[in-house]
């Protein structure tokens, strides 16, 4: 059978790479777009075998070389996101201008399938640029490819993550580890390879649902969570609960580094909960039930932050 043309934006990142591998291995030839082909390709050919996967350097903003990539496509896949904004890198910019360029070029090359990746609790989080330029992204997207197909997921853990990772290295490192808004924050973590196999649903089967939202298996406070990785990386750290104002103040501060640990809008959505709406259809009601549970797949690799590194598991144990 020929291999469908899948264009994939902002390939190169956690769930853009397990999303390469599941499609290539499926018959899917995929075009990555990439802002910089020395620093990702390596990363990125990787994941696919020769002849499934190219590679292109391109300005996201050049809408000539955007016709040309989206012209040749089936499919149209927008991984696109940033957390914290950079010079030219708005949340405006990145959230909500190029989905919607993408969206109407889409609908000019009539293509089939338009995913675009949003964000679960974006309706909520009225407070936070992140979760309005999101929204906003979404709407655009719905105005100029009234059939694109929207997946908000809760947060996506992985060996390839910034979240697990991160948490269980400053875990790792810090004696006292502060609880913004008490640790009561709630989320239906999702392992990647559970959000790829409904990507996948989605370009395979025809959905008839606009926004789709995707979670785990499982409701977690932020506090359980920390509770989770330090039980699998064998520490015992004090969680803080942190005065609101202090961590405002701090995450000030945080936020003049070029790789801020967390800024004053990741502080704002930290207060809503991020779990299934109600509102939408979830990955549970299109029929791709998330099965993976968290503390079982985060035990595959969190051995790399126990004291003893490979040695702690028990494949070394005499
Ligand atoms: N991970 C989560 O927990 C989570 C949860 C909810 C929603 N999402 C959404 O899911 C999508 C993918 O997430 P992810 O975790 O795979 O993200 P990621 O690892 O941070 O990768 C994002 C990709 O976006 C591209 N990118 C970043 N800034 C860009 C810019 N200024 N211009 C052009 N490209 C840019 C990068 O590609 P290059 O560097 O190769 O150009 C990168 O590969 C995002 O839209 C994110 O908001 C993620």
């Amino acid at each position: 059978m020929k291999a469908k043309n899948c264009l994939i934006f902002g390939g190169s990142g956690q769930i853009g790479r397990h999303l390469i591998r599941k499609l290539t291995k499926n018959n899917y030839r995929v075009t990555v777009i990439t802002r910089n082909i020395h620093q990702k390709s390596y990363k990125i050919k990787t994941q696919a075998n020769a002849g499934y996967i190219e590679i292109v350097e391109a300005n996201i903003f050049e809408e000539n070389k955007l016709r040309k990539l989206i012209k040749n496509s089936e499919i149209c896949i927008n991984l696109i996101g940033i957390l914290y904004e950079k010079k030219g890198s708005t949340f405006k910019n990145i959230h909500s201008v190029f989905p919607s360029i993408v969206a109407q070029l889409c609908k000019e090359y009539n293509l089939k399938h338009f995913i675009h990746i949003s964000a679960l609790g974006i309706n909520d989080a009225i407070d936070s640029l992140y979760a309005q330029s999101k929204l906003e992204g979404e709407k655009n997207i719905l105005k100029n490819f009234p059939q694109a197909i929207i997946l908000r997921p809760s947060i996506v853990y992985s060996v390839d993550d910034n979240f697990t990772t991160n948490f269980m290295n400053l875990l790792r490192k810090l004696p006292i580890f502060p609880l913004y808004y008490s640790g009561k924050t709630k989320f239906m973590p999702i392992h990647c390879s559970d959000l790829t196999d409904i990507i996948y649903h989605t370009i395979s089967n025809n959905i008839n649902s606009n926004i789709i939202e995707c979670v785990g298996p499982e409701t977690i406070s932020f506090k359980e969570i920390l509770i989770k990785l330090l039980s699998l990386i064998d520490k015992e750290r004090i969680l803080l609960p942190f005065p609101l104002q202090l961590a405002f103040l701090t995450a000030t501060f945080f936020q003049l580094f070029p790789k801020p640990l967390i800024t004053k809008d990741q502080l704002r959505l930290l207060k809503y909960d991020n779990i299934s709406s109600g509102k939408y259809k979830t990955n549970f009601d299109i029929g791709v039930p998330s099965k993976r549970i968290f503390d079982e797949e985060v035990k595959k690799y969190c051995y790399m932050w126990r004291d003893g590194g490979q040695f702690s598991t028990e494949k070394y144990e005499k």
